[in-house]
């Protein structure tokens, strides 16, 4: 049984790998790389697999079995990117597909749930096994910013008191190898999220704990919060859009109550006094 595993050579995908290796071995694992020379350290065989260029995704599915679909990061091109990735996958014949969702995908108001919609729309009709992991956010997604936000003395944002069931990348990664190397997730859902809620006001009151400074967290309006990113770098574009998202997380988008993650990886999620650590060292 060979496993495929999209995106490769992103973030989440180094961390599949890593975690399927001992599973399965190497020789059963194939790294698909945008960027093939991005790949040489994964410890695995890889082929080419641009979402964009059809005929790479053709060739790359040769033979295999199982595929890991990590959605793509150009937001707003990746619907037909999926795809051309689930036709190349029918056309030769792969057995499951898994791919990586958003949280209640089918409900979420955050503006990014769309093309996960419609990918999950398209794997329900492909005739191929499916198993969608509606992945929550990443602790990572916050805690990146910590040591700034702690030079600045605030943490900012604009999501309120939203609870923020998140989980680390290693969390959803060790999810997905269980699902990629397990059985019996044949066209099922499964949400995902941290087992432990927090607000972006517990998030600074842990880093002032951590490192025994008074950083109070600062809600803003979300126009507010837009500028601030932008003032720090971001394109207006992402400036805005997670602005928004954090006004939808104030509203509860990114809350999850089961244990679903947790019960997959056979241990908790990593809590946050963990992930704060982690950034903040
Ligand atoms: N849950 C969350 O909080 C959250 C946050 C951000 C993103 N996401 C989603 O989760 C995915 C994985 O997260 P991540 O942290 O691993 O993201 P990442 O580090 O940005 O990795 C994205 C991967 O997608 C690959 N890719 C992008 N466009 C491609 C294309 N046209 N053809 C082939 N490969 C392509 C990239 O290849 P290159 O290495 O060549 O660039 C990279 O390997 C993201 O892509 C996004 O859909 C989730």
């Amino acid at each position: 049984m060979t496993i495929a595993i999209t995106g490769a050579t992103g973030q989440l995908g180094r961390l599949v790998i890593h975690d399927l290796i001992p599973l399965v071995g190497a020789e059963k694992i194939i790294a698909l790389a945008r960027s093939p020379e991005k790949a040489a350290d994964l410890g695995v065989a890889v082929r080419a697999a641009d979402y964009d260029a059809p005929e790479t995704l053709d060739a790359a599915l040769a033979g295999i079995a199982t595929l890991l679909l990590i959605s793509g990061s150009e937001i707003g091109k990746r619907t037909p990117q999926h795809a051309a990735v689930i036709k190349a996958a029918q056309a030769n014949g792969v057995k499951h597909i898994v791919y990586t969702s958003l949280l209640h995908a089918d409900t979420s108001t955050l503006g990014l749930a769309g093309e996960h919609r419609e990918t999950e729309a398209l794997l329900k009709q492909c005739g191929i096994p499916y198993t969608i992991l509606r992945n929550g956010w990443y602790t990572e997604n916050y805690t990146g910013s910590l040591p700034g936000a702690v030079q600045a003395g605030a943490v900012l944002g604009a999501a309120g008191n939203g609870r923020i069931s998140s989980a680390t990348r290693a969390d959803y990664a060790a999810a997905a190898a269980a699902v990629l190397t397990g059985s019996g997730f044949e066209n099922t859902t499964i949400e995902l999220a941290g087992d432990v809620a927090f607000t972006l006001a517990d998030l600074a009151a842990e880093a002032s704990r951590q490192t025994g400074k008074t950083i109070p967290y600062s809600n803003l309006p979300s126009g507010e919060f837009a500028k601030v990113l932008t003032s720090i770098g971001l394109p207006d574009a992402l400036a805005t859009m997670l602005a928004e998202a954090d006004v939808e997380v104030s509203k509860g988008v990114l809350f999850h109550e089961g244990t679903e993650l947790s019960d997959l990886i056979g241990r908790p999620t990593t809590p946050l006094r963990d992930s704060v650590a982690a950034a903040l060292k």
